[in-house]
C-alpha cells in the first residue's frame, strides 16, 4: 500500500512570502461542452454539484463546469453547479443550501477531506447519496468516487521529466507538489516517486528539494520555487510541478533567471496556458485528463443513484479506491490520463478541450502550423 502523505513536505517553506505575483491560469471554456443556456432549465431531477476552487487550476470553471452541465442535462438531470472558491465556509453553506433545496444527489469535489466528509455526512443523514468527484475524501462516507488513475498521473509526470533529462546525468531536480490536504496530491507524488526514486537512488538524477504547496496556491508555488532555486545557487536542471498552474508560476521564475526553455518543467490539466507553454518550449509536458469522460461517468452515476438504482451504479463503478483513513474501499470509476508533449498537443485540440484559436496566436502561429494544429 503506497500511502505516504505529503504532510511532511508541507512543513518548512510553507509560510507566506511576497515576491513575484505570477498570473494565475485563466479559465477558458472548452470548444465542446454545453451550457445551461442550451438546455431547457427547470426540467429534470435536481442534482447539486460543488466544485472546490477557481484559482488552483483553470480546469474547474473551464472544463468541469460546462462538461458536467452538458453531461447531466443529457441524462435528464437539472444540475445546480457552484464553486466554493477555496472557502470551506462557502463550501458548507452551498451544501446546506442544496440539501434544503431537495437535491436528489450531491456531487462534491472538496477543498479538503474534513469539509467534504462533513458535507457527505449531512447529506447522508437526509438520505441524499453523495459522489466524491475527482478528489477522494479520506475518512469520508460517499459510496462512489469518479476520478482518474491519479498514481498514473504522477507516473506520467515522473516519466516525462526522466525522458527530458535522459542526456543529463546527475541533473538537479526541484519538486513543487500540490496541497497536502488533497489526497490526489499525495497520489501524484507517490506516482512520481515510483519513477524518480530509483533514479535518485542510482544518482542518475539528484533531488535538490521537494515542497508541497498549501491549497495548490500557484503564487506561493512560484515564491517557494524561487527560494529553493536561490538556496541552490541558481542551479536547476528539471522541475516537477504538480499541475499547469504551478508550472506557470515556476516558468515565470525561470524566465526571470534566463532559464526558461532550458529547464524541463512538468504539468497537469492540459490548460490553454499549459499547452501554450509547451508549444513555446517552456514546459516539457502536461497530463491530459479527458474531463468530459469524468463528467459523463459522474452524470450517469448520479442519474442511477437519483432513481435508487444502486445495482446499476455498482455495475458502473467497478473499480475501487482506498480510503486510507477510514480503512475502506470506495467503489470507483478511474479514468486513464494521457501524457501530452509538444507532439501531442494537437490531440487536446481535436478532442475539443481547447480551440486552436486560444493557443495559436502571435509567436505560436508558426509552431501550430508546423504541428498541424488549426
Ligand atoms: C486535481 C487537479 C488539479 C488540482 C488543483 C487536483 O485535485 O486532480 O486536476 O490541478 O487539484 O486544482
Amino acid at each position: 500500500m503506497r500511502s505516504k502523505t505529503l504532510a511532511f513536505l508541507a512543513a518548512g517553506l510553507g509560510t507566506a512570502l511576497t515576491l513575484t505575483a505570477c498570473g494565475a491560469n485563466q479559465a477558458t471554456p472548452p470548444a465542446s461542452g454545453g451550457s445551461s443556456d442550451t438546455a431547457s432549465s427547470g426540467g429534470g431531477i435536481p442534482v447539486g454539484v460543488i466544485l472546490p476552487e477557481t484559482a488552483t487550476s483553470a480546469r474547474w470553471e473551464g472544463f468541469d463546469k460546462p462538461m458536467l452541465e452538458a453531461a447531466m442535462r443529457a441524462k435528464g438531470l437539472d444540475p445546480d453547479i457552484q464553486n466554493a472558491q477555496g472557502d470551506v465556509q462557502k463550501f458548507t453553506t452551498l451544501a446546506d443550501g442544496m440539501i434544503s433545496q431537495g437535491v436528489k444527489v450531491l456531487v462534491i469535489a472538496s477543498i479538503n477531506s474534513e469539509v467534504g466528509t462533513a458535507v457527505a455526512t449531512k447529506a447522508k443523514a437526509r438520505g441524499i447519496p453523495t459522489i466524491d468527484y475527482d478528489r477522494l475524501n479520506l475518512g469520508g462516507s460517499s459510496d462512489y468516487y469518479v476520478s482518474f488513475d491519479n498514481v498514473k498521473v504522477g507516473e506520467l509526470q515522473g516519466q516525462g521529466l526522466a525522458d527530458a533529462l535522459k542526456d543529463k546525468p546527475g541533473a538537479q531536480v526541484i519538486e513543487i507538489e500540490g496541497a497536502p490536504t488533497d489526497n490526489n496530491a499525495t497520489l501524484f507524488y507517490n506516482g512520481q516517486q515510483n519513477v524518480l526514486k530509483p533514479l535518485y537512488d542510482a544518482g542518475t538524477l539528484k533531488l535538490v528539494q521537494k515542497q508541497a504547496i498549501d491549497g495548490w496556491d500557484n503564487q506561493k508555488g512560484g515564491t517557494t520555487f524561487e527560494q529553493i532555486l536561490t538556496g541552490n545557487g541558481g542551479k536547476v536542471d528539471g522541475v516537477v510541478a504538480a499541475n499547469d498552474g504551478l508550472a506557470g508560476a515556476v516558468i515565470t521564475v525561470l524566465r526571470k533567471n534566463g532559464l526558461n526553455g532550458k529547464v524541463p518543467v512538468t504539468g497537469q490539466d492540459a490548460t490553454a496556458d499549459g499547452l501554450m507553454a509547451i508549444l513555446r518550449g517552456d514546459q516539457y509536458m502536461t497530463v491530459f485528463k479527458p474531463i468530459k469522460e469524468e463528467a459523463e461517468n459522474t452524470a450517469a452515476l448520479a442519474a442511477l443513484l437519483a432513481k435508487g438504482d444502486t445495482a446499476g451504479a455498482d455495475a458502473l463503478a467497478k473499480q475501487s479506491s482506498d480510503d486510507t483513513k477510514a480503512n475502506r474501499k470506495v467503489k470507483s470509476v478511474l479514468l486513464e490520463p494521457k501524457l501530452t508533449t509538444k507532439d501531442t498537443v494537437k490531440e487536446v485540440v481535436t478532442q475539443g478541450y481547447v480551440k486552436a484559436s486560444e493557443i495559436c496566436g502571435g509567436d505560436l502561429a508558426p509552431v501550430c502550423s508546423q504541428l498541424g494544429i488549426s
